[in-house]
């Protein structure tokens, strides 16, 4: 049934990298966006949802190499792999395929063409380190050396692991490529640049859409106020990627065209149904598009992704969702533990359908990490599904087959309990439509409760034994079986296997989300099949032991193989401080003498700050909470001793402290009885 308000909706999740299998980490994101697309199908609307694979880049060439086989063969057994996980965790992609595709080297090749005649491309010269033995530059992971600082051995070119010291690469002692071992040069290359900063009004414009999570708005903010750099879209040979159109031994860096690859993919969709994918994209569709992606990936899909699609005319994104980290029992998943779980380990043991329930019993609309508790998967999984679902068919099948010829009563012995149920399909609608998942598990889990109990009150097992009570447990059973019936539509988002088996024992055809109201009256069933096992204990064993990799390369890799997990992975918490380091920082309370609006900035402010005789000039991202009239005459805290940075609008000479989530949640004012200006804050 076509509806004049039924939406067209492009649902992707971040793609991949082809240089391994899958682990639970990555099922994440994939469930996120399959519930949502299975959930808006449900409600009628037109869904497509495609991905596939990142298959280029260093780290995929190198893989290769290690391997012994070519970089084609390592691409295309990883797709096969993980396209197989995919199905089997139910995961509806309409279309898999990887970024090295014609489709993807067209598409990439034509907006590449398209930035740089509307002048957004710049080709600068930029030094980098060199391998000369491998004859190839080196992204700045492959180069390590001793810490300049606490002379730590092998330490990576940014930072030091033990003393916690950031450096340039060229401060390393003794720096070596971690590919052949030699000391690299640094040698001199053109870079081409896509100029993102010329689009800094259009995001910001964007970021104030509902494209965004709050926090994630937040993040736009700051990277705002650093002001936008350009982005560098090319590598040299030898590089595993697409050749750019015009400049030979040039090659697009890999976050070029991965995004691309939704494009493509879609693409390859769209030629096999005979349509056309472009205009999806074009800005006067009215196609919603919406990207999945993981929190340690959101510089990419946020700034550098809607300015490619809008200098290109394309729409850009209607919301980006970012999600947060899976940890396994409460830490960072570790091979040395078994709880580095990939994908195809956990099919091995468990049923997928435990899994995103659990998922979907934790996930929310916000960036938080989440946490697979094996404990608490098992005692969820079974009180929830098997215990309160699965147990009401259970319960009321048998009746209705052996006594009642396998056909519902005419009439449910309870409306009430029907029409109480219905009455929260809609909120729970909105659950799903906000990605509240959690709550909407919640709320079915109620509902579960209540059919429960109402068995319980009515007991069919007993009243059967008096022939009188026939027809009375003929429509208990029948209001038990609808509320069984809602329960597995209500669910089907997430536990599409189990609402088949539901459709296939009602003998219905597949649940929409507006015949959940309807109910199934004088209607003939199916025999009942057990629909759901419990979750065995020892299974999850066998699946940790079966995880844990040879314990002396699990330890290295664990440090390694594992993304990030703190707050947000794109801005992670820093290297600890040691108690020196955090006395050097000089607090001093400030006088607010003058607070100004700065002409064409939208978050700051400009303070003159009296520290007890003398000013300061600072610039503070303030603005979304303090009007500058109220700020004036009060006192704050600055960090008086921090080196003076140049800003697009001036010189910044110190920095207030300012705490709070941000926008208008800010709070930098102290308290104003009896500290005078320039007093040391201790
Ligand atoms: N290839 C890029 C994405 C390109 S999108 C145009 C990439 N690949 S990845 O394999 O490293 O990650 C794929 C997705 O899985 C990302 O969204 C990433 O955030 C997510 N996750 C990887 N490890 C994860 C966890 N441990 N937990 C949750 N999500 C994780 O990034
Ligand atoms: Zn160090």
């Amino acid at each position: 049934m076509s509806s004049p308000d039924k939406r067209t909706i492009l649902i992707t999740n971040a793609l991949p990298y082809a240089n391994g299998d899958l682990h639970l980490g990555h099922m994440v994101g994939f469930m996120q966006a399959d519930l949502w697309a299975r959930f808006q199908e449900m409600r009628g609307n037109d869904v497509i949802f495609v991905g596939g694979d990142d298959q280029h880049g260093t780290p995929i060439m190198l893989s290769a190499e290690k391997k012994g086989i070519t970089t084609q063969e390592l691409i295309d057994q990883v797709e096969t792999n993980h396209q197989a996980d995919l199905d089997e965790f139910s995961i509806g992609l309409d279309n898999f395929t990887g970024t090295h595709r014609d489709e993807n080297k067209t598409i990439s090749a034509a907006l590449y063409t398209s930035l740089r005649e509307r002048g957004h491309i710049d080709v600068k010269v930029i030094k980098q380190a060199f391998d000369e033995e491998k004859g190839m530059f080196l992204p700045d992971r492959y180069v390590k050396g001793t810490c300049p600082k606490c002379s730590s051995p092998d330490q990576y070119g940014d930072n030091c692991e033990v003393c916690g010291t950031t450096y340039d690469t060229t401060d390393l002692i003794d720096p070596y490529s971690v590919l052949s071992g030699k000391p690299p040069i640094e040698k001199e290359s053109e870079h081409y640049f896509f100029k993102v900063s010329e689009f800094s009004e259009v995001l910001e414009k964007w970021r104030d859409s509902d494209a965004l999570q709050p926090e994630i708005a937040n993040k736009l903010n700051e990277w705002f106020e650093g002001g936008l750099i350009d982005w560098d879209i090319s590598r040299d040979k030898p590089y595993w990627g697409f050749e750019i159109p015009d400049a030979p031994g040039k090659y697009f860096y890999v976050w070029l065209d991965a995004p691309v690859g939704y494009m493509a993919s879609h693409k390859v969709l769209a030629d096999r149904r005979g349509e056309d994918w472009e205009w999806h994209w074009r800005k006067e569709s009215d196609t919603e598009i919406f990207h999945f992606i993981g929190k340690d990936i959101v510089r990419f899909h946020t700034l550098f992704w809607p300015a490619l699609l809008h200098a290109t005319d394309y729409k850009m994104p209607s919301a980006v969702f970012v999600h947060g980290f899976l940890t396994v029992d409460g830490a960072k998943m570790s091979k040395s533990r078994g709880t580095f779980i990939m994908a195809r380990t956990y099919l091995k043991y468990l049923d997928p359908e435990y899994l995103r329930y659990y998922f979907a019993a934790k996930f929310s609309s916000s960036v938080v990490d989440l946490d697979l508790n094996l404990e608490d998967f098992v005692a969820r999984v079974n009180s929830d599904l098997v215990g309160k679902v699965v147990n009401i068919a259970s319960r009321c099948a048998g009746f209705i087959n052996k006594r009642f010829d396998g056909r519902l009563a005419a009439q449910l012995h309870d409306p009430a309990l029907h029409s109480t149920m219905v009455e929260s399909v809609e909120t729970i609608a909105q659950h799903y439509e906000n990605r509240e998942f959690s709550a909407a598990m919640r709320d079915i889990m109620k509902l579960a409760d209540l059919a429960n109990q109402y068995i319980d009150e009515n007991k069919p097992w007993a009243m059967i034994k008096d022939e009188a009570n026939l027809e009375t447990v003929h429509s208990v059973c029948t209001s038990g079986l609808n509320a069984f019936r809602l329960l597995a539509g209500l669910l089907k988002p997430v536990l599409p296997q189990l609402a088949e088996k539901a459709e296939e024992f009602l003998n219905i055809d597949p649940i929409q989300w507006n015949d959940l109201s309807l109910s199934l009256l004088d209607h003939p069933i199916n025999s009942f099949k057990p629909m759901m096992t419990r979750v065995d204990p020892e299974a999850i064993e066998a699946m940790i032991t079966d995880s844990k990799a040879d314990l002396e390369t699990a330890q290295k890799e664990d440090d390694t193989s594992s993304k990030a997990t703190g707050p947000l992975a794109d801005d992670p918490i820093s290297p600890e401080v040691n108690f020196d380091d955090f006395s050097k920082v000089d607090l001093r309370v400030a006088k607010i003498v003058k607070a100004e609006h700065v002409e064409g900035a939208d978050k700051l402010l400009q303070l003159t700050l009296d520290i007890g005789g003398e000013t300061r000039n600072v610039f503070a991202g303030i603005k979304s909470a303090y009007n500058p009239e109220d700020l004036e005459g009060r006192l704050t805290v600055m960090v008086a001793n921090l080196a003076p940075r140049k800003m697009r609008f001036g010189l910044s000479e110190g920095m207030v402290l300012a705490a709070g989530p941000g926008g208008s949640d800010l709070f930098v004012l102290s308290p104003d009885d009896g500290a005078q200006p320039g007093m040391r804050v201790k």
